[in-house]
């Protein structure tokens, strides 16, 4: 099936703030993680049936350095510091994908600023 879209500036937001001042963003903004480990964007999203999903997080990172995330679904940890590498500048976005396990129905993905720096601005994910 075609991946549904989820809007970061949608999901539960724990210390960051949906931001628009950027441009190159689908929907209406993009999550700015607060720069400090812990802290979350908590998306629920749907699948049709139990299997694997891939997921595809769309982000921008201004900066040199990686700014990792930590991908947990349903509380279990999916992925330990998936890279987010430098896309050179603010406004210009790329994506990074990994798989994960869904169960059929409603299912929590939470995404985890997993260094000092904090997460990359995080655009969308797609499942
Ligand atoms: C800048 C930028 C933010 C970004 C932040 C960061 O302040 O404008 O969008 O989130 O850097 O380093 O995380
Ligand atoms: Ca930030």
């Amino acid at each position: 099936a075609a991946p549904v879209r989820y809007e970061a500036e949608s999901a539960v937001i724990t210390e960051g703030a949906a931001e628009s001042n950027h441009d190159g963003f689908s929907g209406s903004g993009f999550v700015n993680f607060d720069n400090k480990t812990g802290s979350y964007v908590e998306f629920t999203v749907d699948a049709p049936a139990a299997g694997s999903a891939t997921l595809t997080l769309g982000y921008a990172n201004g900066t040199d350095a990686n700014r990792p995330l930590d991908i947990a679904v349903n509380g279990d940890q999916a992925a330990d510091d998936l890279a987010f590498p430098s896309t050179g500048v603010w406004t210009s976005w790329s994506s990074v994908t990994t798989t994960v396990t869904l169960k059929a129905g409603a299912n929590t993905i939470r995404t985890t600023s997993a260094a000092a720096e904090g997460g990359p601005n995080l655009d969308y994910i797609d499942v």
